[in-house]
Formats: C-alpha cells, sequence, structure tokens
C-alpha cells in the first residue's frame, strides 16, 4: 500500500478544496491511501494439480487487480464527494467501497491460506489450533466436513471462513455473500481460513462441481498461516 500518487484528471477529478487544500480529506497533510496487488507468495503453476496455473493467474492478474483498482477509483471519488460535502455521491459509493474493498480484503487473505503440497499446503494445523478445532468439533476431518457441507449449500457468490470468535472464545464457520469480508458479520472475528467459492476460482478445472473444489482444496490449504493468526488473537 502507498500513498495516493493516481493523477486526479485520470478520472475527470477537480481536487481544489475551496479552503485550498488540493489532496486529502483535511489540511493536517492527512492522505487517503492507495491499494495495490500483493505478489502471491508462490508460483501460479505451484498449487497444481489441485488449483490448475490459468486459474490462479486469471484470478490474480484479473479478478483481484480489478478489484484494487475499482475500490482505488471509489476512494478517490470519494476524497472528492468528501471535500465538496456531497451527501449524495458519498452514499452513492459504498456499495463499490463495501464490494471492491471487501475483494481486496478476501483475496489478500486467500493467497496466504494456500500453499503448495511440496511446502506446507495440507499439513495439519500446530497443536494450539488443532487442540481448538479437536475441542470445539471432534476432529480436523469433522470440521473440514461442517466446512465443506457450508459451502455446498452457499448459494450464489461467497466465501466460506473458518473464524476465530475473540468475544466468545471459539471458532466459528461462517459464509459471506458476494465479496462481503467478514468483519460485516462481526468485528470480533478474525479469519483463519477464508475460500473463494466464487466460480471463477474453480470453474475452468472443475466445471459446476463446486463440491470436489472444496473438497480438493484442503490439500492446499496452509494450515502453518492459519495457527499462526489463532495464536496471535487468542489470549
Ligand atoms: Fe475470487
Amino acid at each position: 500500500m502507498a500513498l495516493r500518487s493516481v493523477s486526479r484528471k485520470a478520472i475527470g477529478l477537480k481536487l481544489v478544496h475551496k479552503h485550498g487544500f488540493v489532496r486529502g480529506l483535511s489540511s493536517t497533510g492527512f492522505s487517503l491511501p492507495e491499494f495495490s496487488l500483493p505478489d502471491l507468495p508462490y508460483d501460479y503453476g505451484a498449487l497444481e494439480p489441485v488449483i490448475m496455473a490459468e486459474i490462479m493467474k486469471l484470478h490474480h492478474q484479473h479478478h483481484h487487480q480489478s478489484y484494487v483498482t475499482n475500490y482505488n477509483q471509489a476512494l478517490l471519488q470519494l476524497e472528492h464527494a468528501l471535500s465538496v460535502a456531497d451527501s449524495p455521491t458519498i452514499v452513492r459509493l459504498q456499495s463499490s467501497i463495501k464490494f471492491n474493498g471487501g475483494g481486496h480484503i478476501n483475496h489478500s487473505i486467500f493467497w496466504k491460506n494456500l500453499s503448495p503440497i511440496k511446502e506446507l499446503g495440507g499439513e495439519p494445523p500446530k497443536p494450539s489450533l488443532g487442540s481448538a478445532i479437536d475441542t470445539q468439533y471432534g476432529s480436523l476431518d469433522a470440521l473440514i466436513q461442517k466446512v465443506n457441507a457450508r459451502g455446498a449449500a452457499l448459494q450464489g457468490s461467497g466465501w466460506i471462513w473458518l473464524a476465530l470468535d475473540k468475544e466468545q472464545k471459539k471458532l466459528s464457520v461462517e459464509t459471506t455473500a458476494n465479496q462481503d469480508p467478514l468483519v460485516t458479520k462481526g468485528s470480533a472475528l478474525v479469519p483463519l481460513i477464508g475460500i473463494d467459492v466464487w466460480e471463477h476460482a474453480y470453474y475452468l478445472q472443475y466445471h459446476n462441481v463446486k463440491a470436489n473444489y472444496v473438497k480438493n482444496i484442503w490439500k492446499v490449504i496452509n494450515w502453518k498461516y492459519a495457527s499462526e493468526v489463532y495464536e496471535k488473537n487468542c489470549p
């Protein structure tokens, strides 16, 4: 993430505020951030045969990039709308910010949730998270079956999550629609594993059989990452 350097002229905005500041939300010098596409921590083909390279390349370079681009454009427009107290535009932009900002948040987590089989992919969680899973769900396999069932039942596009509920101090399986990030279901929910079940995540390889994609993806789940997030957030 870098401070905004996109030309405002590129989207036709004139951002000279009546009070004299040109960029940012106030005369304090604060400037909205510009988000950027994160690099993948592995090659596009590294998750084969579970996820083919073509899917990963399209998913990262085009789908995720589009969310980032549209998020930045919406924030630029919001910056201007705020500076001129344009309430209708401020309200109108919320849906774009939620969708594209959510897409950026979710995919940034998703890439870290995956790992090649020859590295960490599919290795069981560390004892801290593993024992919490055993206590709450009986076993890792039982949890996976529960998540898979929720994924199969999810209608339309969305995400399946294994979350830590910091207030309840327990794990939780959640789903969110579209690109809603997990935080929209509660600020106490910390995403440990997020699985993208939009068709763009699997259709080129798994066609209409979403259940097979969700079943196979566990072979490349990075439980070490999930365990570290759990340990960082669980008192
Ligand atoms: Fe996606």
